[in-house]
C-alpha cells in the first residue's frame, strides 16, 4: 500500500481501490508493459540530483547519460502530454499542457499544503507543475500502463514524495470520500456514460470548501445543451456528451457544487495540439475537416476548451 492510501485510509475504501489497482496492473501485463519494465530499470545507471522536469533550464547531463535518457524516453510510447526538459533533452509532447496551465493557474486559488487528486493525469504533466506550489500530496490516478511508466520516468528525476500515481479510473473516485481539498477533472467528462453522476462523486470525494477544476473539451453556443454524436467524434472513440459551457455549469449545479465560475472558454488551436517527433503521426489538423475548420472530420462542431471552477 502506498503511504498516500495509509495515511489516509479512513477515507478510502481500501479493499476496493486496492482490488481495482491489481486487477489493471495485471490486465495491462502484456507486452509493451514488459518493455517499459525492463526500460525503466535502466534508469538506475543514471545518478543526477533531484530536479522538476517541467522547469527548463535547471540542469545539465553529460552527453551520454542524455543520449540513454533519450532512448528510454523514446520507449515509453507516444508523448501525449509535455514538454519537458531533461537537460538539454527536450519532450515535445504532442500536446503543449503548458499553454493550458498558464491559462488555468491565475484563476486557482493556492495549492500549497492541499491535498490535491488528478483524475487522468496521463503521465503527470500537471502533477510536476502543482508540485511547484508546495501541496502536502498529489495523487494522480490513470489506468492505462504507457502513463504510469512515463510518469515512473519522469519521477526517478525529479524523486518527489508527494507525488503519488496509482492505475485508478474515474469509477473510482467514488472510493474516496470527504479526502481532497482539490480535484483536477480535466479531459475526463466526454468519455462518460453519466456525467452528472461523475461530478457527485467529485464532489463527495471533495473536503467541505475544496474545489474542483472542470476542464473539457466543448461545443460553441449559448445554450445549455450537449452534442451526442453516433459515433466518433475527431476520429476518437468513446465519446459521449460534448457540452456547451454553459451545459458544464449546469451539470455542475446540478451535481451541487457552489460558486461555479466560467475560467476559459476558447477554440482549440493547432498551436496546442500538434504532431511532433514524440507524438503520433496523426493530431488536430488531420481530425478536421480540410476544407471547413470549424466542423470535425464527421462534420461536427469543431472542439473548442473550457475551464471552470467549483466548490463543494
Ligand atoms: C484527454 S486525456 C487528458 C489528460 C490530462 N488530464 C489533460 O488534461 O491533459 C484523458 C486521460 O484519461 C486517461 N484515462 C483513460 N481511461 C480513463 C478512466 N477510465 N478514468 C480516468 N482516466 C482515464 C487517459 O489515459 C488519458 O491520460
Amino acid at each position: 500500500m502506498n503511504n498516500f492510501f495509509h495515511k489516509n485510509r479512513s477515507h478510502i475504501d481500501l479493499e476496493k481501490v486496492q482490488k481495482i489497482v491489481n486487477e489493471n496492473k495485471t490486465k495491462y501485463r502484456n507486452i509493451n508493459n514488459k518493455n517499459f519494465i525492463s526500460m525503466l530499470e535502466k534508469l538506475s545507471n543514471i545518478q543526477i540530483e533531484s530536479f522538476n522536469p517541467v522547469i527548463k533550464d535547471q540542469i545539465k547531463i553529460s552527453s551520454d547519460e542524455s543520449n540513454e535518457i533519450k532512448q528510454i524516453a523514446k520507449s515509453l510510447g507516444n508523448w501525449r502530454k509535455g514538454p519537458f526538459y531533461l537537460g538539454d533533452l527536450h519532450i515535445d509532447s504532442e500536446w503543449r499542457s503548458d499553454i493550458k496551465w498558464n491559462r488555468l493557474s491565475p484563476h486557482i486559488p493556492s495549492l500549497k499544503n492541499k491535498t490535491i487528486l488528478d483524475i487522468g493525469c496521463n503521465n503527470g504533466y500537471f502533477m510536476f507543475e502543482m508540485l511547484r506550489q508546495g501541496p502536502s500530496a498529489v495523487l494522480g490516478i490513470d489506468p492505462v500502463t504507457y502513463c504510469e511508466a512515463q510518469f515512473k520516468f519522469l519521477n526517478y528525476f525529479c524523486q518527489s514524495p508527494k507525488l503519488f500515481f496509482e492505475m485508478l479510473g474515474i469509477n473510482e473516485v467514488k472510493y474516496f470520500k470527504d479526502l481532497f481539498e482539490v480535484i483536477f477533472n480535466m479531459g475526463i467528462i466526454y468519455h462518460h456514460p453519466n456525467p452528472i453522476e461523475q461530478l457527485i462523486h467529485c464532489r463527495e470525494a471533495l473536503k467541505k470548501n475544496g474545489f474542483m477544476i472542470l476542464e473539457s473539451i466543448v461545443i460553441a453556443g449559448e445554450q445549455s445543451i450537449a452534442l451526442f454524436p453516433e459515433d466518433r467524434y475527431a476520429r476518437m472513440r468513446n465519446v459521449w456528451f460534448i457540452p456547451t459551457v454553459n451545459c458544464m455549469k449546469n451539470w455542475l449545479h446540478k451535481a451541487k457544487f457552489k460558486n461555479i465560475e466560467i475560467i476559459f472558454n476558447e477554440p482549440l488551436t493547432g498551436q496546442e495540439q500538434r504532431v511532433t517527433r514524440w507524438s503520433a503521426s496523426a493530431s488536430l489538423e488531420d481530425f478536421l475537416d480540410p476544407d471547413d475548420p470549424t466542423k470535425t472530420i464527421e462534420g461536427h462542431p469543431s472542439p473548442r476548451r473550457a475551464a471552470l471552477i467549483a466548490y463543494n
